[in-house]
């Protein structure tokens, strides 16, 4: 079947597109310090991680549990849980991955964190692994000063978790259009980090895993040679907000296909709106962006731009979601094409899975 005859809205994936990024990353880092474990958050699919996974990943980042248990479902690790996990009910979770045999670990940021997950080895008989998050810079969570660091992993040391090392994502350097500028906060937030590193090292509690990174950020943390990995999620999609900040370094492979219903003087109708496609990061286009979703409603996007008095009711417009990530999070399919054919289906096992 061609994918424009598809019923819509539906999500397109362009696996040919998906591949050259992965081997792009992946041929970009084999010979820098740093190795990949890519963030699952943005292909939330097995079929995705295993790609990475055989391109030379070290394993696979996640944000919630609910991402992990369908990664250990499906067999796909080592996880690092990227954030807290907390409360009885998922400590709880974690320890049923853990019994399962999923190589786990998850972040932590104060004694709360701490312990939690001691009590919750001592119900199960399993023994958690962490890593501590810093805040480089962010001011989302982590540890504030080197001193809490040291702190906290002695913490963790005396209360039988495993201390696995630190993570420092430096999120909001990540997609400041201005390449010097973007360097330069992501330098600072490195510098964070390796102060962090050099404060833990002093005590003979040198980190195993330094964790760090986003798409616009990882050519800076590649080289640090105190990096050991890199937490990159969005590069293997590069949805339409990334390829605005870093024209030509991956490619898009996802879009959105949707139909016209309506035509107006100086603008369309499209089938889609704020229940299968986002717009936080600005208004979704088309490809050779001509064409962009200026206004979306529940279940109507407001089409404008060039080529709209070409269009006719029953048209297939396929838009780059200028944020991937929470578009995706909307959908359970992506219908998987090359060369404009429907090769295959992938079911977005880990969509919604926010617990
Ligand atoms: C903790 C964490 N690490 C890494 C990333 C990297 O993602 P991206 O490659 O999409 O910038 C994110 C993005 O939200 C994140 O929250």
């Amino acid at each position: 079947m061609r994918a424009h005859d598809l019923d819509t809205p539906c999500l397109l994936l362009d696996i040919d597109v998906m591949e050259r990024n992965i081997a792009s990353m992946a041929s970009y880092l084999v010979d820098k310090p740093a190795k990949l474990r890519p963030h699952f958050k943005t292909p939330k699919t097995p079929e995705v991680a295993r790609r990475q996974l055989a391109a030379g990943a070290i394993g696979i980042t996640v944000a919630k549990l609910g991402e992990a248990e369908v990664l250990a479902d499906a067999g796909l690790g080592p996880i690092l849980v990227a954030n807290q996990v907390v409360g009885p009910q998922k400590i709880d979770r974690l320890m049923a991955l853990l019994a399962r045999g999923a190589d786990i670990t998850v972040a932590v940021e104060a004694a709360y964190h701490v312990r939690e997950l001691a009590e919750g080895a001592k119900r199960s008989g399993q023994t958690p692994a962490a890593i501590i998050e810093i805040d480089g810079g962010m001011h989302r969570c982590g540890t504030r000063s080197p001193a809490e660091t040291v702190a906290l992993a002695r913490e963790l040391v005396a209360a039988g978790v495993r201390y696995r090392g630190v993570m420092g994502y430096e999120g909001h350097a990540v997609l400041l259009p201005d390449e010097a500028e973007r360097r330069e906060k992501a330098a600072a937030s490195l510098s964070v980090v390796k102060e962090h590193v050099e404060a833990l090292a002093e005590v003979g509690l040198s980190p195993g895993i330094v964790s760090v990174a986003g798409t616009g950020t990882f050519e800076f943390a590649a080289e640090a040679p105190f990096v050991t990995e890199l937490q990159c999620g969005s590069y293997v999609f590069m949805d339409g907000a990334y390829g605005w900040v870093l024209p030509g370094r991956f490619e898009n492979a996802l879009s959105l296909l949707t139909t016209v219903i309506s035509i107006r003087d100086d603008y369309a109708v499209a089938d889609a709106g704020m229940k299968s496609l986002t717009n936080e990061f600005g208004a979704p286009r088309t490809k050779d962006g001509r064409i962009k979703a200026a206004r979306l409603a529940e279940e109507h996007a407001h089409l404008v731009g060039e080529g709209i008095e070409s269009l006719r009711i029953g048209d297939k417009v396929e838009l780059i979601p200028s944020h991937g990530d929470t578009t995706l999070n909307l959908h359970d399919t992506y219908f998987v094409v090359r060369d404009g054919e429907v090769v295959d289906q992938w079911p977005i096992l880990a969509a919604r899975k926010f617990r």
